[in-house]
């Protein structure tokens, strides 16, 4: 007799099969959109999709059969890969109410990172965007600068301490950049430090943080399942069902996030306390491509364009400041031709909440031939906003948009559109890869700040190269990330670091 655990589990697998047959045999409404052949007929294109090694699929999508694209999902589901940046802006600006996130992203963030924006819509989001907003505005922004470059300095130092003159040395570099983003953060944004940024101490939040995607990604199938298990019973039910189930990949995210949770309590106890000892100290407190740099030709330009003006600031007798480093044209060309060519987010998922006919840039040839201008898309469809595939269109960006030129920047027309005219609704640069709208990543000018930062301190005294006898890939994901090799499970970018200036 199957036990009460194996019930529950079972219940929402019935429902959702019972659907995918009734879907099967029932004419769907994106009949005439292009796509690509389901490998499955189970899981239809569902492998492809979610393949880490999965760039060649990506690329077809964006390439063979126009800027809107069926794919075939599990249980007869149709999604739509979209990249048209008409429809692109319906969806994230002019009808963003009826493109909302999917419950799947929805229920996972919320049980992973909490009810915070990543997890929340409607009115509730756009209330918690107008309390945030204020730390992420350039104002801000400048006043944080130099915490922001205190942390770095301490990247560097790190750096300086394990390199000796004369003797390159391979190190994690992926490691070290995700220390010093998690205490930039912890420093600019919460007044607390996570990590002294010395080469022996220990962090757990990083490894958690690192380990918590390529953990996550696989499990299309049980993240696919989660707003259904998340109806079943009690939170202290589900936590023993949790803890009971034998599946070693979700007993290490039950592990990765209760130490962000332990993590996330911890900082809120020391705030709390500081609040009620009325610290003034907390009222001034609290308040991240590929390894493009081993392109060394480019590695040499950007270095002399910083050493420059290193030499003119400390001519002048001035620190740095925020605008100076925004104003670093070939820094900038750079950091906008790598958040271009290989956005960490690289799709989106959105599900609409009712009926809406999605309207097209220009014209595509539908499967019968005829030219479609428009799609209707029923309620609760799946959409996915193709952000690489929309900063590598090539009606936008040319017949070289795979390539990494940061020269393109460089002139005055970089911002292109189409044929049609329409403009990419991207809020950085005519591009998807920080979206646009309301649901725009709150971090972008801080991302921006802090890789331009980085690469401000660090290429003055080092060279970065890719390790000769070691190849780096990297793995498609909701953030992409690096291994050693296509098959590793190790999350890891060694690079050979040379001194050349201590
Ligand atoms: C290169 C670095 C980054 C990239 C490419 C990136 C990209 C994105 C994208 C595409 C979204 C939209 C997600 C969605 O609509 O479902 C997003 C949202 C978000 N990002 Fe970023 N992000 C980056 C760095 C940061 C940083 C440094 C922070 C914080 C300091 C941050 C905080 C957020 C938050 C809180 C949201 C949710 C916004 C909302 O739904 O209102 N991001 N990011």
């Amino acid at each position: 007799m199957p036990s009460l655990v194996t019930w529950c589990c079972l219940a929402p697998l019935v429902y959702v099969g019972i659907r995918a047959v009734q879907k099967l045999f029932t004419p769907g409404p994106f009949e005439n959109v292009p796509g690509p052949k389901p490998v499955s007929r189970l899981l239809g294109n569902l492998p492809q999709f979610f393949d880490q090694q999965g760039w060649e699929f990506q690329r077809d999508l964006s390439e063979s059969y126009g800027r809107v694209v069926k794919l075939s999902m599990p249980f007869g589901a149709k999604w739509l890969f979209v990249f048209d940046p008409k429809a692109l802006h319906e969806i994230v600006i002019k009808h963003q109410d009826v493109y909302e996130e999917t419950p799947i992203f929805r229920t996972g963030n919320a049980l992973i990172l909490g009810q915070g924006l990543l997890a929340t819509i409607g009115d509730h989001h756009r209330q918690q965007r107008k309390m945030l907003n204020p730390s992420f505005a350039p104002g801000h922004l400048k006043e944080i600068f130099p915490l922001m470059l205190d942390v770095i300095h301490k990247l560097h130092q790190a750096l300086s301490e394990q390199i000796a003159q004369d003797a390159p040395k391979e190190l994690d570099m992926l490691d070290w950049t995700t220390r010093t983003a998690l205490e930039a953060i912890g420093q600019c944004g919460l007044g607390y430090s996570f990590d002294p940024l010395t080469e022996h101490a220990q962090n757990p939040c990083g490894e958690a943080f690192k380990a918590l995607e390529p953990t996550i990604f696989p499990m299309h199938v049980m993240r696919i399942l989660l707003p259904y298990i998340v109806k079943i019973g009690s939170a202290q039910f589900r936590r023993r069902l949790l803890e009971w189930t034998p599946y070693p990949r979700l007993q290490r995210v039950r592990e990765i996030v209760d130490t962000m949770d332990a993590t996330a309590k911890e900082i809120l106890r020391v705030k709390r306390a500081a609040l009620e000892r009325g610290d003034e100290e907390l009222g001034r407190t609290v308040g991240q491509g590929k390894d493009i740099l081993s392109t060394l030709h480019v590695q040499d330009k950007l270095r002399e364009e910083i050493t420059k003006m290193h030499a003119q600031l400390s001519q002048d007798g001035l620190d740095l400041t925020y605008d100076v480093l925004l104003g670093l044209p070939y820094l900038d060309a750079v950091c906008k031709e790598t958040l271009r060519l290989f956005p960490a987010v690289p799709f989106i998922g959105r599900r609409t909440q009712e009926p809406i006919t999605m309207r097209l840039s220009e014209p595509m040839t539908g499967v019968n031939g005829d030219a479609i201008d428009s799609i209707f898309i029923p309620v609760q469809s799946t959409v996915i906003i193709g952000i690489a595939a929309s900063n590598t269109d090539r009606a936008i960006w040319g017949d070289d948009a795979h390539e990494w030129k940061p020269e393109r920047w460089m002139s005055a027309d970089s911002c292109k559109t189409d044929s049609s005219g329409t403009k990419v609704p991207g809020v950085y640069n005519n591009m998807m890869t920080f979206l646009g709208g309301g649901r725009t990543c709150i971090g972008y000018k801080f991302a921006e700040m802090e890789m331009k930062a980085i690469l401000y301190t660090l290429l003055p005294s080092f060279r970065f190269d890719p390790p000769a006898d070691k190849e780096i890939c990297w793995n498609l994901a909701g953030i992409l990330y690096p291994t050693v090799g296509k098959t590793s499970k190790k999350v890891e970018m060694p690079l050979k670091i040379t001194l050349i200036r201590p």
